[in-house]
């Protein structure tokens, strides 16, 4: 029991001569027990005590990714009611062991903080982390959990332009691109990197009710027959079926039929 509670912690706040090990009835080897935990207790939260209420600790650390373009977010912690508090960024490839600094974002006042560059392998899993610093005081570690962009990444709508030739409609669709250019300098394209299906939506502006046009891979669609002297709109999305999700919806391009 008196080695117990030799704890090296304990040594280094010099309280080993409070609690003593002389006397050895139940009563005080409880009280000295109790007096332990309190003090274990005490020191595990140490780096993350003040202010007394809430943490510091940022709370909901994420990555929020969009074409590839992957940005870690947080919250400040619930402790902090004003300005001042700054952060501290790190990250890794799951494996790792080391944790590296994101330079640019060590000290940041933002609330979020962009990995893309240090998440460029598409098929891997990483973590991010943030740690807060206000006034004086410095939280723990918040996490997030493990990130990996291809699985996570969401796609933002195709892009979408109409040719019209009299009563018959061209849609061109084109998928959103990388954030980044390839190794040869180039543009890269989602489909480099997902089977994706186009779905072309119609609607006749003098029913208001819209239609299904197209459902499938081509990024060219000919809607023809449309009537003479109406008005149309066209929108589109994409949709992942491996991953069973879709984008949100481009915007409505509207012509009007002569
Ligand atoms: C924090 O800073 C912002 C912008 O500098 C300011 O608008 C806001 O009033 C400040 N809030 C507090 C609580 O000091
Ligand atoms: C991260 O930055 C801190 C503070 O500048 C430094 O002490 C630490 O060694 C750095 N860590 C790495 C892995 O570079
Ligand atoms: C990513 O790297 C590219 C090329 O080195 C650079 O131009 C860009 O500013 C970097 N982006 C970020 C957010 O660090
Ligand atoms: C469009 O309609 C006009 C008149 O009906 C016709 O002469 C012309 O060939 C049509 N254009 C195309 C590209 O089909
Ligand atoms: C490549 O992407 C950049 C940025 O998105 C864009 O400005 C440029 O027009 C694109 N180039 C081609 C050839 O599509
Ligand atoms: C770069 O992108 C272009 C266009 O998508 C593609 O033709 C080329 O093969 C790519 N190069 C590399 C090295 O990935």
């Amino acid at each position: 029991m008196c080695e117990f509670l030799q704890f090296p912690l304990l040594s280094s706040l010099h309280t080993e001569r409070n609690i003593g090990c002389q006397t050895g009835t139940l009563a005080t080897m409880m009280q000295k027990l109790y007096l332990l935990g309190f003090l274990t207790s005490f020191l595990i939260s140490a780096t993350d005590t003040q202010p007394t209420h809430g943490s510091l600790k940022p709370p909901k650390v994420q990555f929020q990714s969009r074409n590839f373009h992957n940005i870690l977010r947080w919250q400040p912690g619930s402790a902090l009611t004003g300005n001042g508090s700054v952060y501290f960024v790190q990250y890794k490839m799951y494996g790792q062991r080391e944790w590296k600094n994101k330079t640019d974002c060590w000290g940041t006042t933002e609330l979020f903080c962009d990995l893309t560059n240090e998440t460029l392998d598409l098929y891997e899993p990483y973590y991010g982390r943030v740690m807060t610093a206000w006034a004086g005081s410095y939280s723990a570690w918040s996490r997030t959990p493990r990130f990996t962009p291809w699985w996570e990444t969401k796609l933002d709508p195709p892009f979408v332009t109409t040719i019209q030739v009299n009563t018959s409609l061209l849609v061109l669709l084109r998928a959103p691109e990388l954030p980044y250019r390839n190794q040869t300098g180039k543009n890269t394209s989602m489909e480099n990197y997902y089977d994706l299906v186009y779905r072309v939506f119609i609607t006749d502006n003098s029913l208001g009710k819209e239609q299904t046009a197209y459902e499938g891979t081509q990024r060219t669609v000919q809607i023809e027959g449309l009537t003479a002297r109406s008005g149309y709109c066209v929108v589109a999305e994409i949709y992942q079926p491996m991953l069973g999700r879709k984008s949100p919806r481009s915007e409505q391009r509207c012509v009007q039929i002569p």
